[in-house]
C-alpha cells in the first residue's frame, strides 16, 4: 500500500525569502528566546542577505556557536554540549550544510539528555532514549550548501568514528519549524563541496524515485531535481558564482530533500557509509559512486524508468554511469576505488558493511554481496 505524502516544514523561498521569514520570526516565534545560532563559520551570518533574520533574533537572547566540523561525531554533540548546558536554549538556528543542520537536529532532540560522557549519548542514540523526551526544541534551517535536504528531513546522520559505526537520530517532531533558502549563501562554498553535494541531492532524488516507499508526490519532485541538477550542476565549473546556477541548484536540492523526506535512501547511500568511514571519501562522492551501478541492476524494478531517464537526459540506463564519472572527471575528482585505498583484499570490508537496516532493504532490488563485491571490484 503506498503511503501519502507528508512534509510539515514552512518553506520561505525567492528574493525575498529572508525577509518572510523575520516576519514570521516576529509573528510565530516570538517565545523563542532564548535562541541558540549554529553557523559553519566564517561570518556566514553577517552576509547581507541573513540581515533582516539576524536583526530580529538580536532582540532575543542569543548564543551564537561557530562550528567547525564536517559529519558531526558523537564527540562533537558531547563538547558542544557541555559549551551550551547553562544557555536554556528555546529555538535554534542552524545556518550551514548538513552537518550544522544534523547537529541542530541531535542538540534539539537531546536537550534533556545530560551528556557528560559520550557513552551516555551513545547509549540515547542506541536505543532511541530520546524519543521519550516531551521537549524537542524547535529549529529552523538555513542552508549553505545545496545537498543535503537536512531543512525538510525528520533525520540526522550522527558518526560513531571510535566504533566505526553511524546513528541516525530520528523522530517526526525534528521537522524544522521552518527552512529559509537563500541561494547566495552558497557562493561561498569550496567548487569541490558544492559538487559534492549536489551529486548527494542527485543520489537523493534518484534513490527517492525508485524507492519501496515511493510515492506519486515524491516521484515529481525527484524528476524536476534530477532535471535540474544534469542540466546545471556542469555549468557551475565555467561560473562557480552564477546565480543563476546557485539558485537552480538550490532549488534542486530543496526538492530532492522533499522527495526523499517520504522515502529515505536505498543501495547507494548504504554502499556509501563504509566508503566514507573506511576510505573517507566525501558523502556526495560516496553515494554517486555506485549510482550508476545500481541503476542498472534496479532498472527491472522501476516503474516509469523512461521518466526517469529522460529527466538524466539519456536514452538508456548504461548511459547515466559514463555521465556521472564523466562529471567527476570534469571536477578532477579521482575515479578509481584504489585512489581511496580500496583493494582487492579489502573490499570485503566494505561489502560486510554496506547492508544498513532501512537503506538496503529499501532498494527495489536485491543486491547480493556477491553482486555488490563485482560492482566495486570492477571500480578498483
Ligand atoms: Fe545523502
Amino acid at each position: 500500500m503506498m503511503s501519502p505524502f507528508y512534509n510539515p516544514v514552512r518553506i520561505f523561498t525567492g528574493r525575498d525569502s529572508s525577509q518572510q521569514f523575520a516576519e514570521a520570526v516576529e509573528k510565530d516565534f516570538s517565545q523563542a528566546d532564548p535562541i541558540l545560532v549554529l553557523t559553519r563559520g566564517n561570518g556566514v551570518h553577517r552576509h547581507s542577505r541573513l540581515q533582516p533574520i539576524m536583526a530580529r533574533v538580536e532582540n532575543k537572547t542569543v548564543r551564537l556557536l561557530e562550528l567547525d566540523i564536517s559529519n558531526p561525531d558523537i564527540a562533537d554533540i558531547v563538547k558542544i554540549k557541555a559549551e551550551v548546558e547553562s544557555f536554556d536554549y528555546r529555538m535554534i538556528l542552524a545556518i550551514g550544510g548538513g552537518s550544522v543542520m544534523d547537529t541542530a537536529k541531535a542538540l534539539s532532540a537531546m536537550k534533556t539528555i545530560p551528556a557528560s560522557d559520550e557513552n551516555t549519548i551513545r547509549r540515547a542514540m542506541e536505543d532511541k532514549l530520546y524519543t521519550a523526551t516531551n521537549e524537542m526544541v524547535p529549529w529552523v534551517g538555513i542552508p549553505t550548501t545545496s545537498g543535503t535536504g537536512s531543512e525538510v528531513t525528520c533525520w540526522a546522520t550522527i558518526w560513531d568514528k571510535a566504533f566505526g559505526k553511524k546513528y541516525s537520530i530520528t523522530d517526526e517532531r525534528l521537522y524544522a519549524k521552518a527552512a529559509v533558502i537563500i541561494p547566495e549563501l552558497t557562493s561561498s562554498v569550496p567548487l569541490k563541496t558544492s559538487v559534492f553535494t549536489a551529486l548527494d541531492a542527485l543520489c537523493h532524488a534518484t534513490e527517492a524515485y525508485w524507492s519501496l516507499h515511493t510515492n506519486p508526490v515524491t516521484r515529481v519532485y525527484a524528476l524536476e531535481a534530477i532535471k535540474k541538477i544534469t542540466v546545471f550542476l556542469p555549468k557551475l565549473k565555467d561560473n562557480p558564482e552564477a546565480a543563476a546556477v546557485r539558485e537552480q541548484l538550490a532549488m534542486a536540492s530543496l526538492y530532492a530533500g522533499l522527495a526523499f523526506s517520504n522515502t529515505r535512501t536505498t543501495a547507494c547511500h548504504s554502499i556509501s557509509y563504509p566508503l566514507t568511514l573506511l576510505h573517507g571519501m566525501e558523502h556526495g562522492l560516496a553515494a554517486s559512486y555506485t549510482l550508476g551501478a545500481v541503476l542498472k541492476r534496479n532498472a527491472p524494478g522501476i516503474a516509469e524508468l523512461d521518466r526517469l531517464l529522460e529527466a538524466f537526459g539519456v536514452q538508456h540506463v548504461e548511459e547515466v554511469e559514463p555521465f556521472i564519472f564523466d562529471l567527476y572527471r570534469q571536477y578532477h575528482v579521482p575515479t578509481p576505488l584504489r585512489e581511496y585505498g580500496v583493494s582487492f583484499q579489502n573490499v570485503q570490508h566494505i561489502v560486510q558493511r554496506a547492508y544498513t537496516k532501512g537503506r538496503m532493504d529499501n532498494n527495489p532490488t536485491e543486491i547480493t554481496a556477491e553482486a555488490l563485491t563485482e560492482i566495486l571490484t570492477e571500480m578498483i
